[in-house]
């Protein structure tokens, strides 16, 4: 094969892994073999310029070139939806329809996504040219951004038309928003307010490699063209599909006026499930002819609307501000509110975030607030209605000085928005906090044990630390409320078993500030025990990969502080396990030896990249995909339709998790 054919081959397989991957989520290599491909073709391409291509893979990556954007004229303009708010609106739209049309007809009802709109042209199967919406008429060319968004197809495949357009939304997912948005609040940069101007802001970044790094996603929903194929708008989302787009899977048509009221009312409460913002659903007469005969008026097409859902937001009034200590000490201002139904639920109290926010509401008690939930749990206020409040205006809030469960004056730490209750040692709730943290899943992961017992045991006395569970008789606590002499024993078993968590969970578990589960496996892979992490410099800390000064500090504060010393010795005491053991890397057994294994699918135990380490301990090979050497096939849930089939025809093995923790004797 030459360098020629070589590069092209490595550009199809990458777009094709690339589909399966991000689009249909079921890949057929590993991460590795992925990398390794993409490694290959950069290399090659670096020797063969001669042979760019604009839609290379590899320009996924995101270059460091900025300019500013080239504005571009829409080939069609780029119109909006009238929006309705009500099932009467929604009726009137069906009936407007239903005399213009004067037969039968389909309606397509989709979600609204809530992000930012975006035009695709495609020129014979390849992305030419990504354009924002702007003023409807000409937006930005945001081209580069746009390509290094994994879901939007560089390349396309299939049967497509030579030249089209089409139109779809792109998303930050609420999960990217929320760590993003975490990640912004610790560098103290502005907060984005929604996903939405999360994903716009993005867009518009002069920095492709901003927007690689952002996560962003698209779905794809409409499309236009000369040429397109089907009759109805829903079988030319079908075909796009095939070509390679994401397309919702959640469209479904309408037959009658009763069956969008369904949709309607499904979406608006089982949308809260999806992992992306949507503000609404959109209903589009689905027959491309219908289309045509029902036109456009000067801002919006008749033959489609938009229906809102009603914003998720209530107004209360704020009786009080009250503040709660958490683990770290970080005190959070909690608003306690006038009870108020909210989507389904009712809200008695909400998050104040921090000491700014307050101050910038220029709140004060009595005033009417606006509650909203976003994707978060726990309600929060957006806002104050400044209009009702009357001549009698109540106390300013002002956050409290000193903390509210011990009394010590709170601090502020430099670059960081939350004042700190400084009391480790004697402050309850952080007391009660390490040790909830302590016995957690991803920590010591004791069975039996909760909040309430920890409360418990705290209460009367019989723990202090995380090292006095080990100090725990089953006699002390049978007959405790609620505790009867089974849980007590499984307790005490539970609290025997952690004594085999290995070192790095238990670093974990310390709950020294800003050691979080990755960067404790990091520190145990360097440091082989307790007693060098403890002994490392600042200097030896900041040496290791990944650790900056104020994790190195926060660890040489953590040592230097003689309760923590204390807690150590006794856990060393109790058989804790403070030092690496050697097999935590080495090889476990060889049970799986000279198997090669796939895996593929969701897990419920263990994570994926766990299980890739297990197979490995084992002495077993990890391999990409399917074939007449593959030894069997580690499947979860949902594994793709495509691989199974594989798999049933090459007569392969299918071992589930549950057997094959059994198999490595887990
Ligand atoms: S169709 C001519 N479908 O909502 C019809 N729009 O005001 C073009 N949107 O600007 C739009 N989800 O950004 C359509 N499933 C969907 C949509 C959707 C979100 C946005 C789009 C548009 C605005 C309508």
């Amino acid at each position: 094969m030459t360098d020629a054919e070589r590069i092209l081959y490595l550009r199809r397989e990458l777009h094709r892994h690339n589909h399966n991957y991000y689009v249909l989520n079921n890949p057929e290599i590993s991460d590795k073999e992925f990398d390794d491909m993409m490694h290959e073709l950069q290399d090659l391409e670096l020797f063969h310029p001669e042979l760019d291509d604009p839609n290379s893979p590899t320009r996924r990556v995101g270059s460091d070139i900025s300019k500013e954007f080239a504005q571009v004229a829409h080939r069609y303009p780029m119109l909006s939806l009238g929006n309705t708010y009500s099932e009467a609106d929604v009726r009137e739209f069906y009936e407007r329809v239903r005399k213009l049309l004067n037969e039968d007809f389909e309606v397509c009802c989709e979600l609204k996504f809530d992000g930012t709109s975006i035009s695709l042209v495609y020129e014979d199967g390849k992305l030419v040219r990504a354009v924002t919406r702007g003023d409807g008429e000409k937006g930005d060319d945001v081209t580069q951004n746009v390509k290094t968004i994994r879901s939007i197809p560089l390349m396309l495949h299939g049967d497509y038309p030579r030249s089209f357009e089409i139109r779809g939304e792109i998303l930050m997912p609420w999960e990217s928003f929320e760590t993003l948005n975490k990640e912004r609040e610790a560098r103290e940069e502005p907060l984005f307010a929604n996903p939405r101007n999360a994903a716009s802001g993005t867009l518009k970044s002069q920095n492709p490699a901003v927007v690689a790094s952002r996560k962003l996603d698209a779905y794809l929903y409409y499309l236009l063209g000369e040429d397109i194929p089907g009759e109805s708008h829903y079988e030319n989302m079908q075909q796009a599909a095939s070509w390679g787009f994401r397309i919702s899977e959640h469209m479904k048509l309408a037959r009658s006026f009763n069956e969008i009221l369904d949709y309607i009312a499904y979406w608006d409460t089982e949308r809260k499930n999806l992992p992306v913002a949507t503000d609404g659903i959109v209903l589009k007469v689905n027959n491309l002819k219908q289309q045509q005969r029902l036109g456009y008026t000067a801002k919006s097409p008749r033959w489609a609307i938009a229906y809102k859902f009603q914003a998720e937001r209530a107004l209360t009034r704020l009786n009080r501000v009250t503040y709660q200590v958490g683990r770290t000490g970080a005190v959070t201002p909690v608003a306690n509110l006038e009870p108020v139904q909210l989507s389904g639920t009712v809200v008695k109290r909400a998050s104040l975030h921090n000491a700014d926010i307050i101050e910038g509401f220029d709140l004060h008690i009595g005033d009417m607030v606006y509650v909203e939930k976003g994707g978060e749990i726990i309600p929060k206020i957006t806002g104050v209605d400044t209009g009702s409040r009357s001549f009698m205006l109540g106390d300013k809030v002002r956050f409290i000085t000193h903390c509210p469960e011990c009394g010590s004056k709170l601090v502020r730490y430099e670059g960081e928005a939350a004042y700190y209750c400084p009391n480790e040692t004697t402050c309850p709730p952080q007391i009660k906090g390490r040790i909830e943290h302590f016995i957690s899943r991803k920590a010591m992961a004791i069975d039996g044990l909760g909040p309430e017992t920890v409360d418990l045991f705290y209460r009367i006395g019989l723990i202090k630390d995380c090292a006095d569970l080990y100090t725990l008789q089953a006699r002390d606590i049978a007959g405790l409320e609620r505790m009867g002499e089974k849980s007590a024993v499984n307790i005490i078993h539970g609290i025997a078993d952690s004594r085999q968590v290995p070192f790095e969970r238990v670093l974990f578990a310390l709950g020294i500030r800003f050691v979080g589960a990755t960067v404790a496996k990091v520190l145990a892979s360097h440091f082989k025990s307790i007693d060098e992490l403890k002994d490392a410099t600042l200097t030896q800390l900041m040496e290791v990969n990944e650790i900056g000064e104020k994790i190195a500090q926060s660890i040489r504060e953590y040592f230097s502080n003689e309760t923590n010393l204390d807690i150590i010795e006794r856990l060393r005491k109790a058989g804790v396990q403070l030092e690496r053991e050697e097999k935590d890397e080495e090889q476990l057994s060889d049970s799986l030896s000279g198997l090669s294994i796939v895996i593929s699918g969701v897990f419920a135990h263990h994570s994926r990249d766990e299980y890739k380490h297990m197979i490995e301990q084992h002495g077993g090979k990890n391999v990409g995909s399917v074939s007449a050497k593959t030894s069997f096939i580690l499947a979860g849930e949902n594994m793709g339709p495509a691989k199974l089939e594989k798999a049933a025809k090459l007569g392969v093995k299918i071992v589930s998790e549950e057997e094959f923790l059994h198999m490595i004797g887990s």
